[in-house]
Formats: C-alpha cells, structure tokens, sequence
C-alpha cells in the first residue's frame, strides 16, 4: 500500500446543488449525464466522484471551461461550501470530520485563498490589507507589520504600503491580494483564477513571478485557471474539468503528448510542444562515456568502436568534466596528458532534465557537440542531439 501522506487527498468528492441532493448519488442514476439529473430531480451535479492528491510543495492545476465545477471545489476544499459526499485530507485528517473549532483553525492557520476579484478591503491600507489574516489570529500589531512588511516586498510592492487600494491597477491589487496570502505563511493556497482579471502582459508576469516565488518558497498549490497556457506553465500536475468530472490528470507533458480523450485532445491541439517537452524525456545514454581516471588510448578505442567522434568525460559520481573528441587525443596520445587534461570544458553545452525543448533549441545552435544534462550537483544525466530535439517537437 501506498503510505505517502500527501499534503492534500481528495477521494470520491460529491457536490450535488438542491434540496435532498443524495437522490443524485443513488446507483441507478449512475449513468445519467448531468443534464438527465438535472432534467429529473432539478440537482445540479458540481463535482461528480472527484479524486486526486496532491504531494507537499507542488503545484496542481484544476482547469476547466466556464461552469466546469472549478469554484465549486476550490469552495467545498476548504468547506465554504459543504461537500455531499467524499473525503478530503489535509496531511491525512478529513476536514469534513472536522469540529466548527478545528475548522476555523484549519482556515486560519492552514491554508490561504486568492481570488479573481482580490477581495482588498477598501477603506484599509495595503498594509492593513495584507496584515489582514494576522491580525484575525491575533497577533500583536508590530509583528504583524513586520510579516506583512515582508510580505509586501516579497511580491514586489515595496513603497507601497501606505497606498489604498484604489489608488493601485489590477495587477498590483492582484500581488496585495497574493502578499495577504502569503503573509500568513499557510501550507496550502488555493487560488481560484487569481489572473483572470488582468491584462495579458500582466498576467504573464505575474505568472513568471508566482513561478519564481514558488521555486522558493514550495508551497502546495491549488490553482484554478480556465487558460491553458497558464496551466501548462504554473502546473506540476494539470486536471481537466468538465461537467463536474475530472477527464485527465497528468503532467503537462502528459496532459499535451497523450491526450485521453478527444475532448482533450481539441483542447491541447494547438499547444507546442515545445513548450511541454523537457530535456529529462528526450535525453539518451551516450555509447561510450569516459572516465576521467581511464586511459587515454582505451579511450580512443573506445570511442573508436562505437563510432564516437566525440565523448563526454565523467569523473566519480558521474560529475561531468569535459568534452573529449578522437582528435583531441590523438594529437596527444604520446604526450602521457590525461584524458582529464585533454578534455575540453568551453563550448560544452549543459541543460537541466527540466528545461522546455523551447529553452535548449538556442543551446543547440550554439554547439557543435550534443548537449549534456546534468542534475544539480553537475552529476551527468544524458545527452541531446540535434536529431532528438526536433523529434521531441514534431512527433
Ligand atoms: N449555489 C449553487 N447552486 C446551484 N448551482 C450551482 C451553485 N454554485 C454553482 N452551481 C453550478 O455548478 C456548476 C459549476 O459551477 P462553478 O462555479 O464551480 O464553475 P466554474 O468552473 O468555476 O466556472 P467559471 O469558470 O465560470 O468560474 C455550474 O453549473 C453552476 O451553475
Ligand atoms: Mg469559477
């Protein structure tokens, strides 16, 4: 069995909208479509049997077109509404169990939501705005200045404390609304089409920094957008909506190469995959890898064998060291140089398993030799060629 405790876990979700809303969840109405339930019992079905998890830190993306049930489950996980059936788990506790004490302690310390239309109080200051949540766990004021100080500037509004909201664009009442989030450090935070609202430039923008802030600060995210290039970039996981039904989960990858169902499929038609596609996918063990302890001319041998003109050179734990081609060694075979010594370093293209196929095609112009992926600590991973990386995009 699996034992993860995952931050969040959702296990057959029902929201069905009317009076005695169990009639929708009889078996005999199982294969009814939304509209037959609601053409016989006048219940509206939100969310149908909805299951997913998700790991501590990530993103997961609901997507969806408009009345998918998207608000409903940002609503009913963190009980603004109340589910009709179903569980779901914060760090394994069902909060549907929860006490109306536990619940207002879930929500004050647990967990933030951002919303579309910002919901700033208007007649506080930005800093009142944001100190807002610290305020109602009751914290001192200076304390609460202070995070909410931090709060500010990490989301860029530094200078701005002392402001109204009304003196600010949307894009900046949308960062206030993010900052009140963030300043009570909470695990989770929902955010139900935080960037609707906003121009595409800004939009765009406030999507690179959400990316960024969430390289750092991991928090776990559910976020709701009913855009698809918003989910392919935010997402680590992205779960299409329709008619209250997860169709698809996956990762962007999957989501975009493997559509299950036509419906996804027209959805994700036009998307490049070059968007989608990480180098990690598309990389491949090279014939021959050299050790940098190894001998110059097996080396040559080696690469002679396999056909190698050029190879890359490891040393312990796999740390890639250079780049070594057969001319490079033969014109040193009787100098007794290493081959450490006669690998080349410049010119040596590296990506990470991460990086979208759009972000290596530049390298590749750049390179006479494949690319290599290293992990973080430089450890060697694979290598691309130019042949895999226009593969990766078409096929
Ligand atoms: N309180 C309610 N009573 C009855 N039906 C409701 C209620 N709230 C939502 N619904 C219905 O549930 C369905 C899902 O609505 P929801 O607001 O979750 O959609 P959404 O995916 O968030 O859409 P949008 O992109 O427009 O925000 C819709 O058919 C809606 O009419
Ligand atoms: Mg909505």
């Amino acid at each position: 069995m699996d034992q993860t405790i995952y931050q969040i876990e959702v296990k057959g979700l029902w929201k069905v909208f009317g009076s005695r809303p169990e009639r929708a969840l009889q078996s005999e109405n199982a294969n009814k479509s939304r509209d037959e339930i609601q053409d016989e019992f006048g219940l509206v079905v939100g969310l149908r049997d909805l299951s997913f998890r998700v790991p501590r830190g990530q993103t997961f993306v609901v997507m969806g077109l408009s009345g998918s049930g998207k608000s409903t489950l940002a609503r009913c996980l963190i009980r603004l509404i109340e589910a009709t059936r179903g569980e779901i788990r914060f760090d394994g506790e069902n909060i549907l169990d929860h006490s109306q004490e536990d619940l207002r302690q879930f929500r004050r310390d647990k967990i933030a939501m951002v919303f579309q239309n910002y919901a700033l109080l208007p007649h506080r200051r930005v800093l009142d705005n944001v100190a807002y949540g610290l305020e109602v766990q009751g914290m001192d004021k200076d304390s609460r200045y202070k995070a909410a100080g931090e709060a500010i500037e990490t989301v860029g509004l530094k200078g701005w404390e002392y402001y109204y909201p009304s003196e600010m664009s949307g894009g900046m009442q949308q960062r206030v609304g993010l900052a009140r989030a963030l300043a009570v450090d909470p695990d989770v935070l929902i955010m139900d089409e935080p960037f609707s609202g906003l121009d595409p430039l800004i939009r765009r923008e406030m999507q690179d920094e959400l990316v960024m802030l969430q390289s750092e600060l991991q928090k776990t995210i559910v976020f709701i957008t009913h855009d698809l290039d918003e989910a392919l970039k935010l997402g680590d996981r992205i779960a299409i909506m329709r008619d209250g039904v997860i169709v698809q989960e996956g990762t962007p990858e999957e989501i975009v190469t493997r559509p299950e169902t036509d419906y996804v499929s027209e959805f994700v038609q036009d998307v490049s995959r070059a968007k989608v596609i990480r180098a990690g996918s598309i990389m491949a063990d090279p014939d021959v890898v050299i050790h940098e302890g190894q001998d110059a001319r097996a080396a040559l041998a080696a690469m002679r064998e396999n056909n190698a003109e050029a190879a890359y050179v490891v040393g312990d734990g796999d740390i890639l060291k250079g780049v070594l081609t057969q001319a490079l060694i033969t014109g040193l075979e009787n100098d007794k140089i290493t081959v450490l010594e006669a690998a080349r370093t410049e010119g040596l293209a590296t990506t990470s398993p991460g990086t979208f196929i759009e972000n290596i095609i530049p390298l590749a112009a750049e390179t006479e030799h494949f690319i290599a992926v290293v992990d973080e600590e430089g450890r060697f991973l694979g290598e691309i060629d130019r042949r895999a990386l226009l593969a990766g995009m078409v096929d």
